[in-house]
């Protein structure tokens, strides 16, 4: 496997290297002497914005909980994204008061919300943001916190700030010619299932396309597979079955953008339309279970390109030009705070439950 395509550089690297090796020391140069500056100055500098003339300070925003009870190290955002606002993120509660907005994550609210959203009075002015990456199916709740929020966070295009759990950025560089290395993919078809449920659309999906192809199953009750090599493990496979656990608009999760872009194994996907995939994606990224008569003309499909290496390669053209990053919780918040900066008009939602279905 080659993710970063170091082979189709190999040769030239003679006549780059000293190049590189300028741009390398001239980096390390400017990223000590930004270090040094971060490191004097005093603490109320260090927040200020870092262009222009002083203005006012970054936006406040506090991170109700952290999502999933888990805590995440932040990064200073204008670090994050070269070129964008700094931002003051912090999961302390003491700063309430002073919190330009406030970011509640849906689970952990979900279990008792009138005792665990914050306290009302709200201070005049501060926004609320719900921000949910979980599907509807399992984001119990909702009613409960109509009437409370002024702006949406979620996977879902039309929110006020859309955070997706991934997305393409143009490849750094010339076109890479060959982008995937053949001859490491010696498995066909994988399947990472955590939530394994008899009835559940794609289990039965699964057990008629097994019929006629064999698929490894990793995850809970099947194959372990340890998280730090997914991965790697991922890589050794053609494809990989991206299919999501409910099927909603725009819900795309790092099924596809982790466990199967990340290893180059070409997603098979189950979940909203193909139309919406290809809000996402280029067309030829992927396959659709929607695209076939039946799971068994999948397996026929997908056991004709494992022998056609030309037509197999051709879902990798878009590789030649993309690549596809996938979401960190860190750079979301930045995102938040990028977005409540902008002072944009924002639709507020009257009723979370309605909308988010
Ligand atoms: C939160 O901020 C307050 C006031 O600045 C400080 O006293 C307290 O130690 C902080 N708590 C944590 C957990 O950092
Ligand atoms: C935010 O929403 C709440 C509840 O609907 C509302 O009372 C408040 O005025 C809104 N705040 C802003 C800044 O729009």
């Amino acid at each position: 496997m080659d993710p970063l395509g170091w082979a189709k550089i190999r040769c030239p690297w003679r006549y780059y290297l000293p190049r590189l090796l300028l741009q390398l020391f001239l980096a390390l140069c400017f990223f000590s002497y930004l270090r040094v500056s971060h490191d004097e100055a005093p603490k109320s500098e260090a927040t200020a914005a870092t262009t222009g003339p002083p203005t006012r300070s970054p936006l406040l925003l506090l991170l109700w909980t952290w999502p999933f009870n888990t805590p995440v190290a932040l990064s200073r955002c204008s670090d994050l994204w070269p070129g964008t606002a700094d931002c003051q993120l912090t999961a302390n509660r003491s700063v309430y008061p002073q919190a330009d907005a406030v970011l509640v994550h849906h689970r952990e609210v979900s279990y008792r919300p009138e005792e665990l959203l914050p306290p009302s009075p709200r201070p005049p002015g501060q926004r609320w943001v719900w921000f949910n990456m979980e599907s509807p199916v399992h984001s119990p709740q909702l009613k409960a916190l109509d009437g409370h929020f002024n702006l949406t966070m979620s996977y879902r295009r039309d929110s006020d700030i859309f955070t997706p759990y991934g997305w393409l950025e143009p490849w750094p560089g010339p076109p890479a010619s060959a982008p995937v290395n053949l001859s490491a993919k010696t498995q066909l078809v994988a399947w990472v299932v955590s939530n394994w449920r008899h009835d559940s659309e794609r289990v039965r999906y699964y057990q008629q396309l097994r019929v006629h192809l064999h698929v490894d199953v990793y995850g809970r009750f099947h194959r372990p597979l340890p998280r730090a090599l997914m991965t790697e493990q991922l890589s050794q496979y053609k494809f990989y079955l991206a299919f999501e656990n409910s099927l909603h608009p725009d819900y795309i999760t790092e099924k596809l953008w982790k466990n199967a872009l990340q290893a180059w194994a070409v997603p098979v996907v189950m979940g909203p339309g193909r139309r919406n995939y290809e809000q996402f994606l280029p067309p030829d990224a992927f396959i659709h279970v929607d695209d076939f008569q039946s799971p068994k003309e999948l397996a026929q499909y997908l056991l004709a390109l494992d022998r056609d290496h030309a037509r197999y390669l051709t879902y990798f053209r878009w590789r030649e030009t993309l690549r596809p990053r996938s979401f960190s919780w860190d750079l979301m918040f930045c995102k938040a705070c990028w977005r409540l900066q902008e002072e944009v008009r924002y639709q507020t939602v009257p009723s979370i439950a309605s909308w988010f279905t």
